[in-house]
């Protein structure tokens, strides 16, 4: 429904990618860890949902997660692992258990079956981990291994989650483990094992970490999620009159990205009170209007904004000369094909696009018009047009808009709570 303005102050859940890898860490260390503000998203009750099944205990009381580590080993699960729609639980998991002596199966939902898992088996497989799959999608077979082997990794693409598999990988491996990433992409798995107790380092794009370190548990706040925060952001940017305050938001400068992109846009942002947890930079970030220009986003800018931009090219015709993508071909293999249906729904709005193997020019100056679009499955595609729709005309309604329940089930309620309509 169009809106007039955005206005008001929000605290978000958790981060996803913080809330899997403190999951996945606390299910090996010793001790109890505790966290707070933990993702509310289908996808981190996957990997919690996937801990238990190896045995670890769970408890969860809203936000508040502990999870009871198991650093003697895990227990053999008597079914397949169930991913649910979550690529960071498979490819994450298939790295935590590929040294630690388990037998199982790791399976998705029909998005998940399509998505690439031979990034992730290449590098498990050359430190010596048994793992097959069919034609590199899942479900993948884990069968238990020899000790890993450390090995040094140089990766032909930018993915945190094949970095922080083959460093949890890593953990339960002979020598050191080195990966080396194309660009810099998310560190948060690097934090994580830190704040964990590991020593991990890094120089420029390498990181690396000796294996056979004991992890402890830690009790710990999770910052708000700048990837669920960005629809908002983006939302406050299109109206003169709107003022938003999001406290306790997460700021790793590795995610950060779009408040750069939406400055240089032309929106106006203010951070204060920052503080660091576990390595995590945390603060408050407040958005008011600004006349929205233009930008062009590729190379290492493109890999740090990677969630970010279906939002952002869905509010490109809003702005003065348009949004250029470059380097974006990553989209096409994520829940879905992004590229594909973020140009076929700002169509379907009216708006003239053009589309590239790996990216998308949307000009500025364009009116959108309320419609019927389809989210294709795609969390981030349905809370995308949901903010491109606050300012088309008429009533847009998109099918499939549970989907956001994967990452943001908060999403549709804090939109209304923060809408002037
Ligand atoms: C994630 C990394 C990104 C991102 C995904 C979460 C993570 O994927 O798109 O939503 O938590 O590591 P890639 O690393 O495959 O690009």
């Amino acid at each position: 429904m169009p809106a007039r303005n955005v206005l008001g102050s929000l605290r978000l859940p958790g981060d996803k990618s913080i809330s899997h890898r403190y999951a996945m860490l606390a299910a090996v260390a010793e001790g109890r860890s505790r966290f707070q503000n933990f993702s509310t998203g289908g996808d981190c009750a996957s990997t919690l949902r996937c801990l238990e099944a190896l045995g670890c205990a769970v408890k969860r009381d809203g936000g508040t997660v502990e999870i009871v580590g198991r650093p003697n080993g895990l227990d053999q699960p008597a079914q397949p692992l169930d991913c649910g729609n979550s690529g960071t639980t498979m490819r994450l998991l298939a790295g935590l258990l590929a040294g630690r002596g388990i037998d199982c199966e790791l399976t998705g939902d029909q998005s998940l079956s399509r998505r690439p898992m031979d990034r992730v088996m290449a590098p498990l497989r050359e430190m010596g981990a048994e793992i097959t799959s069919t034609e590199g999608r899942p479900p993948l077979r884990i069968r238990p291994a020899a000790r890993l082997k450390g090995i040094r990794y140089t990766s032909p693409l930018p993915s945190a989650q094949v970095k922080t598999a083959v460093l949890f990988a890593g953990l339960s491996a002979e020598g050191a483990t080195e990966f080396t990433e194309p660009v810099r992409t998310r560190d948060h798995g690097e934090l994580a094992l830190r704040a964990f107790g590991a020593e991990v380092q890094r120089s420029r794009n390498t990181v690396s970490i000796e294996g056979g370190q004991v992890l402890h548990a830690i009790e710990a706040f999770i910052p708000g999620d700048i990837s669920s925060a960005a629809f908002f952001l983006c939302a406050a940017a299109l109206f003169p009159g709107s003022n938003l305050v999001m406290e306790g938001l997460g700021l790793n400068p590795t995610r950060a990205a779009l408040l750069d992109v939406l400055t240089q846009l032309g929106a106006r942002i203010s951070v204060i009170n920052l503080e660091e947890h576990h390595g995590e930079l945390v603060g408050t970030v407040k958005v008011e209007h600004g006349a929205l220009k233009s930008a062009k986003i590729s190379g290492a800018m493109t890999a740090r904004l990677i969630d970010e931009l279906p939002v952002l090219a869905a509010i490109a015709p809003y702005t003065q000369d348009g949004i250029e993508i470059r380097d974006a071909q990553e989209l096409r293999v994520k829940e879905s094909d992004r590229i594909a249906a973020v140009a076929a729904n700002l169509r379907a709005m009216g708006a003239a696009v053009e589309e590239y193997p790996g990216g998308l020019r949307v000009p500025g100056n364009q009116s959108l018009r309320g419609v019927e679009l389809d989210s294709a499955g795609d969390h981030r595609i349905a809370m995308a047009f949901a903010i491109a729709a606050l300012r088309a005309q008429g009533e847009t309604k998109i099918h499939g808009a549970d989907a956001a329940e994967i990452s943001f089930p908060e999403f549709w309620t804090m939109l209304d709570s923060v809408c002037e309509r």
